[in-house]
């Protein structure tokens, strides 16, 4: 099937930057010696940059070609749904989705099978575009035109989602566009 990331795999780092390190590490309590997982994680844009900060990284994806990308830093590519992870239970100290949970198949799935793999006393961390602005509602458009498969939800609804999995939820809004839901088990 056509996957909208294969073909921007090549460009998409340069495209999109680095990420604001220094909210990543606060958000999600670095440093750690365990276990984090990328979810939907892409070419590792954004976890590659936290390789001083935890024991080790595993970026989870559909796209092949956003994975062969990652390949080329220092982190552990898994090709697989992040609805059905091919991980035990309580094994990942911190699990991060960035900018992906409106492009997963099932969102509800992949936030109970994200908090599945977490450990508990570990957290969730997912950062997404705020679709209570405009701005996001006309992104959301311009994907349904180019036929992504998006389903965006409002941080609310996310923090909801998470929250009905038993776990202790808070929202970090930065400037208009983007939302931190973050969740401990
Ligand atoms: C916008 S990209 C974000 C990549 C990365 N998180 C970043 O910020 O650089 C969304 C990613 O989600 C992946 N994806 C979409 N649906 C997925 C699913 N069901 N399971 C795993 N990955 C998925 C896509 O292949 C793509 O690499």
């Amino acid at each position: 099937m056509f996957d909208h990331f294969d073909l921007i795999a090549g460009i998409y780092d340069r495209v999109m930057g680095p990420p604001d390190t220094e909210r990543l590490r606060q958000v999600l309590k670095l440093p750690t010696d365990g276990w984090l997982l990328d979810g939907g994680g892409g070419t590792g844009r954004v976890s590659s940059y936290l390789n001083n900060m935890v024991g080790n990284i595993v970026v989870s994806d559909l796209s092949q070609r956003m994975l062969k990308k990652s390949r080329e830093k220092d982190i552990c590519p898994v090709r697989a749904h992040v609805e059905r992870l091919p991980f035990a239970d309580e094994c990942f100290d911190r699990v991060l989705v960035v900018d992906a949970l409106h492009h997963f198949c099932n969102q509800q799935e992949a936030v109970e099978d994200l908090m599945r793999v977490l450990k508990p006393g570990g957290r969730l961390v997912i950062e997404e575009p705020d679709f209570n602005h405009t701005g996001v509602k006309l992104l959301a458009l311009a994907e349904k035109i180019a036929m992504m498969r998006s389903h965006f939800f409002t941080p609310e609804q996310i923090r909801d989602m998470l929250a009905a999995n038993g776990s202790s939820v808070k929202i970090e809004k930065d400037g208009h566009y983007t939302a931190w839901v973050i969740a401990d088990k």
